[in-house]
């Protein structure tokens, strides 16, 4: 059985790991890594490959950036003729980006079955450019790995067949379980005792002025009681600088790559953020979370972990912050089947997969 698998973006990096690694010692199975090439800086993209042990990729489509209308199109016209070439009996896709979608969309066409690995999340909020990649590329697979409950019932209600939808569990907190004792022997020594780790890169937070300039003040606010680490997405860093916004105050960095970032995970008294990894990686790290949303498309992180929506209320982070630095933070449990096995359970459903009689390619 000949896997092929697409990747492009950061967290995609860290979802495709185990698969990859569980994968590689089944007999019987070849695979195939194609990088779109939507991350391509140093800090984005070559130190997750190293870090996570991931091959170099086969293909590298090196699309690079552009409006979401650009970038997809550039995936489809140059994900085609590389499908066309290497014949996979299934193709492989993580997460919600660019990437995803439009390679489920190439496959879908040429009658390749495809697997979506991360399926079922939805934050039911359209505004969100991940939330139509969710929605599209769920409608096109084949087979739908879901990471919790709440995906496999957004699934069933959106009339997929039970038989498609195998919940695994979360991939992400497979990279996590396999390197958190890396991260602990990480040397943090330039980190304060006590601090807020801060990311922010959602186009809803940083694209409007005004928006973002609220969101540095408040964590200004958040600096004068505790300090903020602020690893910057390249995306936050342009728009900073296309505002002109001062943020001599706050204490900012360079993407970090993915060891010392769960180091720095690990050992935070908050993370105030807006990814969806990252309030995955706290509710299993059993870390008070604060995202600067006011929808999440992982509920169960809300619901039974660390995580809480603050959107952009800026009391209610002040109060909530308080309530975490008086010891009352949310404790959390960690959901079902975020065990570090979720990659093999996804390589067991693979090996059961009888490849399609009919395709294009
Ligand atoms: C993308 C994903 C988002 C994910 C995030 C993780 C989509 C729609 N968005 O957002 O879901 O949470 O990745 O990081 O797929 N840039 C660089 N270097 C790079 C890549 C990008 O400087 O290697 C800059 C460019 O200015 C680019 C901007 O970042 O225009 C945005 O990159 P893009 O891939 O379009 O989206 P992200 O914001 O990274």
């Amino acid at each position: 059985m000949h896997i092929l698998h697409v990747i492009g973006a950061r967290p995609n990096f860290v979802k495709a790991a185990p698969v990859l690694h569980a994968i590689r010692t089944r007999p019987g199975m070849r695979q195939t890594l194609v990088h779109t090439g939507q991350h391509y800086d140093k800090n984005l993209s070559d130190v997750f490959f190293s870090q996570l042990d991931i091959p170099a990729p086969d293909e590298n489509l090196g699309v690079g950036s552009g409006s979401h209308a650009r970038q997809t199109a550039d995936i489809l016209t140059a994900f085609e003729p590389v499908l066309l070439a290497r014949k996979p009996d299934i193709v492989l896709v993580y997460g919600d980006v660019n990437s995803t979608i439009a390679a489920a969309l190439v496959c879908a066409k040429l009658l390749v079955p495809v697997a979506h690995v991360e399926a079922g999340l939805r934050s039911f909020d359209r505004t969100m450019p991940e939330e139509v990649n969710r929605v599209v590329t769920d409608r096109l697979a084949d087979i739908l790995f879901t990471p919790s409950e709440d995906g496999d019932d957004n699934l069933t209600r959106e009339g997929v067949s039970p038989e498609r939808i195998h919940r695994v569990g979360n991939v992400m907190i497979d990279s996590l379980v396999r390197l958190l004792p890396a991260a602990r022997r990480c040397g943090t020594n330039n980190l304060p005792d006590r601090f807020a780790l801060v990311t922010l890169h959602r186009p809803s937070n940083v694209d409007d002025g005004d928006t973002l300039k609220s969101i540095l003040e408040s964590l200004l606010a958040v600096s004068k009681q505790l300090d903020v680490v602020f690893p910057v997405h390249p995306r936050t860093r342009a728009r900073i600088a296309q505002f002109g916004i001062a943020t001599d105050q706050l204490h900012l960095l360079e993407p970090v790559p993915y060891i010392e970032f769960l180091a720095m995970q690990s050992r935070a008294t908050a993370v105030i953020t807006d990814s969806g990894g990252i309030q995955e990686e706290t509710t299993f790290l059993r870390v008070p979370c604060l995202t600067l949303r006011s929808n999440t498309e992982r509920p169960i992180t809300v619901t039974m972990g660390t995580n809480t929506l603050v959107g952009q209320d800026k009391k209610k982070l002040a109060s909530e912050l308080s309530a975490i630095l008086e010891g009352r933070g949310k404790k959390g449990n960690v959901p079902p089947l975020w065990d570090g096995h979720a990659g093999e359970r996804i390589a067991d459903v693979l090996q059961r997969f009888e490849p399609a009689r009919y395709s294009l390619v």
